[in-house]
């Protein structure tokens, strides 16, 4: 048995609904097919976004999404996706695939999705290929009220106010993809980009820096050291690749030990959270400046017969579980990681949803940030647990991880991930001083390598959850091995 105690006085930062966010680039079929269909297609859409991803991205609360990428927005220029679509210029994406890109998904459809969404837009700038120009007059397209070359062209091509805008990324990984620079190099140009990304009218952006690759903290120290004065927030960019780039393996095939070797990767990202931030309270000590991991997930081999350039991939209980232990991690981390964004929105990578033709699957991911949502602005609870550390020799992992918030209305969500992949383990949740009026549970549980497939009716969905007593105010969970569980408990 377990004991985890939360201690519902001693709150602490809030958790930015941020922090749920997705992220989708012109990559493989994520935007096209998987968002975009175009207005004629015979899949129902409005506006040629898919409806069914569109609703299952609104139920799933989703507040905040990345685009163009990624790799590709280093290489995106964005005059070539407004105006009419016939005309669009195209383009190779070298990155992913070496197909065609017709660019018919451009900014006006961007921002149409987001509002069908319901979500704030994160748009990311091209340093790597792009002139200080381009962007300046990317910002003023967007965010412009009044008279000027760009507002006068966006209001041609159908939009005459300007959007809302306020994250703002200048360049991408330009460690690597956007341009493989030095630090030093990129923190200077970052210094003079985001000069003239401004703030037009009312609106106010939110600028933020490219970040380090994983363990990179000569980076993050370079790049704040020579420009935390002018950004906002820094982002960091880690993946969960178990064993190595070569021998990472397929989603949907794995033994006990890559589950505990993918877990324990995942499981990474305290770490590299940790040492970034020491980093960054270095330069920014009152901690004015946000981390923003805004790539993250499971990075397996691709689909058998699959593009090796489209990163498609198909999602278990090993990914709901990665899913779970790390926005678990992130809720701890919520005085510094103020936005987050899982990669990718669909048919790449940790995709929250995957469609084939009319089909659209929810994946075991999805049902995790569904399950997550009630962490969404609430405020970071103290909380402790005694754990046991599990697994194989080399690739340990705790058995069970947690974290706990509290909403305005008082309401707790404690959300619980079993790492064990054949035990199931009871935790006993004592919340000091608060009586317990009344608790409802979700839990995702099936088998390890469970997944939901086009043909069949789907494996791993939520679940209520009814496996728990609750005895003289102390709540005792009974979580399946292979689990996430969330509990939303309401005061007497
Ligand atoms: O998400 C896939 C790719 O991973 C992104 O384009 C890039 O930023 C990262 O290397």
């Amino acid at each position: 048995m377990h004991h985890l105690y939360v201690y519902p006085d001693q709150k602490m930062s809030k958790i930015e609904k941020e922090v749920y966010g997705n992220f989708s680039e012109h990559l493989g079929r994520c935007i096209y097919e998987g968002v975009y269909v175009g207005e004629d297609s015979e899949i129902p859409n409005v506006n040629g976004m898919r409806t069914d991803v569109v609703e299952a991205l609104k139920e799933m609360k989703l507040p905040v999404l990345r685009w163009p990428g990624g790799c590709f927005a280093d290489e995106y220029h964005w005059k070539d996706g407004i105006g009419p679509k016939e005309t669009r210029k195209r383009m190779v994406n070298t990155h992913w695939g070496g197909v065609v890109e017709d660019n018919s998904f451009g900014t006006h459809e961007f921002f149409e999705l987001c509002r069908q969404i319901g979500c704030e837009p994160y748009v990311n700038g091209n340093v790597g290929s792009g002139s200080v120009q381009e962007m300046n007059e990317w910002v003023e397209y967007m965010t412009f009220d009044g008279v000027s070359p760009q507002a006068v062209e966006r209001e041609k091509n159908g939009h005459k106010d300007p959007w809302k805008l306020k994250y703002f990324c200048v360049g991408n990984e330009n460690w690597g993809c956007g341009g493989n620079m030095t630090p030093e190099f990129y923190a200077d140009n970052y210094r003079r980009y985001q000069t003239y990304c401004r703030n037009y009218g009312s609106n106010k952006l939110f600028k933020i820096a490219c970040g380090a690759n994983a363990d990179d903290y000569n980076w993050t120290d370079v790049v704040m050291g020579k420009a935390a004065r002018y950004m906002d927030g820094i982002s960091l960019h880690y993946y969960t690749v178990p064993y190595n780039w070569k021998e990472r393996g397929q989603a949907t095939e794995f033994d006990e030990e890559c589950w505990y070797e993918t877990l324990n990767k995942a499981y990474r990202m305290e770490e590299i959270l940790t040492k970034h931030e020491a980093m960054m309270d270095k330069h920014d000590p009152e901690k004015r400046i946000a981390l923003v991991v805004d790539e993250w997930g499971t990075w397996f081999d691709v689909e058998p017969g699959t593009n090796p350039g489209f990163l498609y991939q198909q999602s278990t209980m090993r990914d709901a579980l990665v899913a779970g232990l790390t926005l678990n991690i992130f809720n701890k981390h919520a005085d510094r990681v103020r936005m987050a964004n899982i990669a990718q929105l669909a048919n790449v990578l940790q995709a929250v949803v995957l469609t084939e033709g009319a089909k659209m699957i929810k994946t075991p991911t999805y049902y995790v940030f569904q399950m997550f949502a009630g962490h969404q602005g609430a405020t970071l609870l103290q909380s402790s647990m005694d754990r046991n550390e599990i697994g194989c020799e080399g690739r340990k992992v705790y058995d069970v991880t947690e974290s706990a918030s509290v909403a305005e209305d008082g309401t707790i969500t404690v959300t619980l991930n079993n790492l064990s992949m054949t035990d199931a383990n009871a935790v006993a949740v004592e919340l000091a001083g608060y009586g317990i009026a009344s608790v409802k549970g979700q839990v995702l549980a099936a088998s390890p390598k469970a997944f939901n497939d086009f043909d069949e009716e789907e494996q791993v969905t939520v679940k209520d959850y009814t496996d728990f007593t609750l005895e003289n105010g102390v709540l005792t969970a009974n979580l399946p091995a292979a689990s996430v569980v969330a509990l939303t408990i309401t005061k007497a």
